[in-house]
C-alpha cells in the first residue's frame, strides 16, 4: 500500500494574516521551483484561525499546490459557545485538515481524551480530516515505556469511530516538541508500528494501511530523511521549523 507522505507545518500562534499571505505565497513558489527534484509529498500548513480566509483566497486565486487546515475546532456544530470555531466554518473555508489533541491543547487547555474524541467526531461530521496528535511525556516514557500512552490516547480518540474514515495520526513525544531533541527514527518507527497495529484492530486492515502516521518533535531538514526511511512513518508534523521558509521547503523535499 502506497501512502502519499504528508509534511504538515503547524504555525501555532505565529504569523498574522498579512505575514501569512507573504509566507504561504513564498512557500508555494519555492515548492514549485523545486518540483524537479521534489518528492511526492503533500504539503499542508496550519495557520491560526484569523489567517485561514487569507490563505484560502491566496491558494485558490493562484491555484497553489498547498493544502491547509486549522489547529483546533469546537466539538460542537453551532450555538452559544463564545470564542469557539465550528467544523462547519472550517469546511466553508475549504480547510481539508484540522489538528486535534495537540499536546499544547491537552496540557495548556485541559483537553481530555474525551474532549479529543468529541472533536474527532466533529471533524468527521464536517468532512474534515482530523490530524490526531498523541504522545508521551518524559515521565510517561520512564514509567510506561514508549508506546503505552500514545496507543491509549489513540484508542480513546477513536472511541465511536467506525468505517472507512480518512484520518491522519501524528505521534509527537512531548519531550521532543520544541526541545531540539528529536526522537530517533527507530523510536518513531517503533511507536508508529504500534499505532498502526491499533488502527488494524479498531478500523481494519484497509483503513490502517491507508492512514498516514506522522512523526513530530524537533523535525528539521537535517533529520527528516531518517524519519522518512521508516516504513510506518509517512511524514512529519513540524512546528518551529515550519516558520523558516528554506528549512520547511527542504523538509518538504526530505532533505
Ligand atoms: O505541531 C508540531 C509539534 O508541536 C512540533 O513542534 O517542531 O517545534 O518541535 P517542533
Amino acid at each position: 500500500h502506497k501512502r502519499v507522505p504528508l509534511i504538515a507545518g503547524n504555525w501555532k500562534m505565529n504569523l498574522d494574516h498579512l505575514q501569512a499571505i507573504a509566507f504561504a505565497q513564498k512557500l508555494a513558489w519555492s515548492l514549485k521551483d523545486a518540483q524537479h527534484d521534489f518528492g511526492t509529498a503533500e504539503v499542508a500548513v496550519f495557520p491560526p484561525f484569523t489567517d485561514l480566509r487569507s490563505v484560502q483566497t491566496l491558494i485558490s486565486a493562484d491555484k497553489l499546490d498547498l493544502a491547509f487546515g486549522a489547529q483546533d475546532l469546537s466539538a460542537h456544530d453551532s450555538g452559544a459557545y463564545t470564542g469557539e470555531i465550528s467544523g462547519a466554518f472550517l469546511k466553508a473555508l475549504d480547510c481539508q485538515y484540522v489538528i486535534i489533541g495537540h499536546s499544547e491543547r491537552r496540557t495548556l487547555h485541559n483537553e481530555t481524551d474525551e474532549v479529543v474524541a468529541a472533536k474527532v467526531g466533529a471533524a468527521l461530521r464536517h468532512n474534515l480530516v482530523p490530524v490526531i496528535c498523541v504522545g508521551e511525556t518524559a515521565e510517561d516514557l520512564e514509567k510506561h515505556g514508549p508506546s503505552a500512552v500514545p496507543v491509549a490516547q489513540l484508542r480513546a480518540a477513536l472511541a465511536g469511530v467506525t468505517g472507512a474514515v480518512d484520518i491522519v495520526v501524528a505521534y509527537e513525544p512531548v519531550w521532543a516538541i520544541g526541545s531540539g531533541q528529536a526522537a530517533t527514527p527507530e523510536q518513531a518507527e517503533q511507536v508508529a508500528a504500534k499505532l498502526r497495529e491499533l488502527l488494524v484492530e479498531l478500523l481494519g486492515e484497509d483503513v490502517a494501511a491507508a492512514t498516514r502516521i506522522l512523526y513530530g518533535g524537533s523535525v528539521k531538514a537535517v533529520n527528516i530523511a531518517g524519519f522518512m526511511r521508516e516504513s510506518n512513518v509517512d511524514g512529519a508534523l513540524v512546528g518551529g521549523a515550519s516558520l523558516d521558509l528554506d528549512e520547511f521547503a527542504s523538509i518538504s523535499r526530505f532533505q
